[in-house]
C-alpha cells in the first residue's frame, strides 16, 4: 500500500506491506521554511506540500522496489488537520489511485498515531493510547480493532503546544518541545509550577493555566531586572506535565483493564515522558509500547499501519473524497 501524509507541516510517503512492514518512508519536513515565522504558516505548508508530494510518492515507491501496478490501494490521511494541506495529500492520492485504478483508503490522523505503536508489536485489546502532539492531546481507548473512544481530551492547548510556546519565552527556536527537554534533563533545579487535576475522576487535561504561570515567572524575573532561571523553568514545567500525563495514562489502564498503554506522537520523543512512563510502567507491570522515533512525528508509514484494516474490511473510499480538517476519531 503506498499511503500519503500532508496534515501539516511533514510531506510523508510510504509503502507498508500489510500494515506492518515498511518498505519505505520519506519524510519532508518544512520547518527549516517555517522557522522563521515562529510557527506553521498554513498557506505556505500548502505550496510546499505541492511543491514536492510527487517526487516523495515517486521516491518511497522507488525505494520501495515497488512498481505502481503492484500497488494494493493508495491511502491518505483525510483529517484533522490544516486545510490546506490536507487537500493536497488528497488530491495527490486520488489522482493515483484514480490512474491507477486502485482501491483509495481514507485514514484519520489519530488512527495513524496510535497504529503506529502496530508497527513495533501486536497490540491487545483492551488498550489505551495516550496521544500528545502538537495539536492532540488525547487518551483514546481501544476495545477492539479499529474501534476508537476518546475517554479524555486537552481542554486548551495541545502538549506540544504549551511546549512550543514555553521554549518561544524561553527563546528557543521553533519547535522548542525537543530544547525544553533538553534543558530540562540538564537543569539541577526546578520552579514550582502548578499541576492541573480537574475534577477528581476526569481525563481531561489544561496546559494553558501551567504556561501562563511559565510566562509570569519569565515576565516577574524580567521586571525585577534578573535574568530568570530558564533551565529552572524548563524542568518545572516539564515535571508537571509528565506528572500529570503519566498518572492520567496509567488511572486510564487501570479504570479500563486495559492490556497496554501506547504512547503515540510527536511529544512522544519526549526523553523526560519516556523514561518517567517507562520507569511507572515497568513498577506497576502495564505493558508499554513506544514507537521509534520516526514513527512518533508525523509520518506516512503509519497511516499505512491504520489504512491495512480498512483494506482487509473493504472500506473504501471514492474520488468524492474531501479533506476534513475538524475530522473526528
Ligand atoms: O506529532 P507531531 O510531529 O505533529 C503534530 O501532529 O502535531 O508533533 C510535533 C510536536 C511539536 O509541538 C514539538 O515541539 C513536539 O511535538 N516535540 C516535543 C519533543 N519533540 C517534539 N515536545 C517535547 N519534547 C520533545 N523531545
Ligand atoms: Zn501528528
Amino acid at each position: 500500500m503506498l499511503a500519503v501524509e500532508t496534515s501539516c507541516d511533514e510531506t510523508s510517503a510510504s509503502v507498508v506491506k500489510n500494515g506492518r512492514e515498511v518498505l519505505s518512508n520519506i519524510i519532508s519536513s518544512q520547518i527549516d521554511t517555517h522557522r522563521a515565522f515562529g510557527g506553521v504558516v498554513p498557506e505556505v505548508a500548502s505550496r510546499k506540500h505541492v511543491e514536492v508530494i510527487t517526487l516523495i510518492m515517486e521516491e518511497a515507491l522507488e525505494k520501495a522496489g515497488i512498481k505502481p501496478d503492484a500497488l494494493s490501494a493508495v491511502a491518505v490521511t483525510q483529517g484533522p488537520g490544516l486545510v490546506g494541506a490536507l487537500l493536497v495529500g488528497v488530491v495527490a492520492a486520488k489522482s493515483f489511485a484514480f490512474a491507477l485504478d486502485k482501491p483509495l483508503i481514507a485514514t484519520h490522523h489519530i488512527a495513524g498515531h496510535i497504529y503506529a505503536n502496530r508497527l513495533v508489536r501486536e497490540l491487545r485489546y483492551p488498550c489505551v493510547a495516550l496521544v500528545v502532539s502538537g495539536g492532540h492531546t488525547e487518551l483514546v481507548l481501544m476495545e477492539r480493532e479499529g474501534h476508537f473512544r476518546l475517554i479524555g481530551r486537552t481542554r486548551d492547548d495541545a502538549v506540544g503546544e504549551a511546549y512550543d510556546k514555553v521554549a518561544r519565552a524561553i527563546g528557543f527556536p521553533y519547535p522548542g518541545g525537543p530544547f525544553v527537554d533538553k534543558a530540562a534533563l540538564e537543569s539541577p533545579a526546578a520552579a514550582d509550577l502548578p499541576r492541573v487535576w480537574l475534577e477528581p475522576d476526569s481525563y481531561d487535561f489544561s496546559f494553558s493555566g501551567l504556561k501562563s504561570a511559565v510566562l509570569n515567572l519569565v515576565n516577574r524575573s524580567k521586571m525585577k531586572g534578573e535574568t530568570p532561571d530558564y533551565g529552572a523553568i524548563a524542568r518545572g514545567f516539564q515535571e508537571s506535565v509528565i506528572e500529570v500525563l503519566v498518572e492520567k495514562a496509567i488511572r486510564a489502564v487501570r479504570s479500563t483493564s486495559a492490556q497496554q498503554l501506547l504512547l503515540c506522537g510527536g511529544v512522544a520523543a519526549n526523553k523526560g515522558l519516556r523514561a518517567a512512563l517507562t520507569g511507572r510502567c515497568e513498577r506497576e507491570g502495564v505493558e508499554l509500547i513506544i514507537p521509534p522515533l520516526a514513527y512518533c512525528t508525523d509520518n506516512a508509514a503509519m497511516i499505512g499501519a491504520a489504512a491495512y484494516l480498512k483494506w482487509q474490511s473493504g472500506e473504501y473510499a471514492d474520488l468524492s473524497l474531501k479533506a476534513e480538517p475538524g475530522l473526528s476519531l
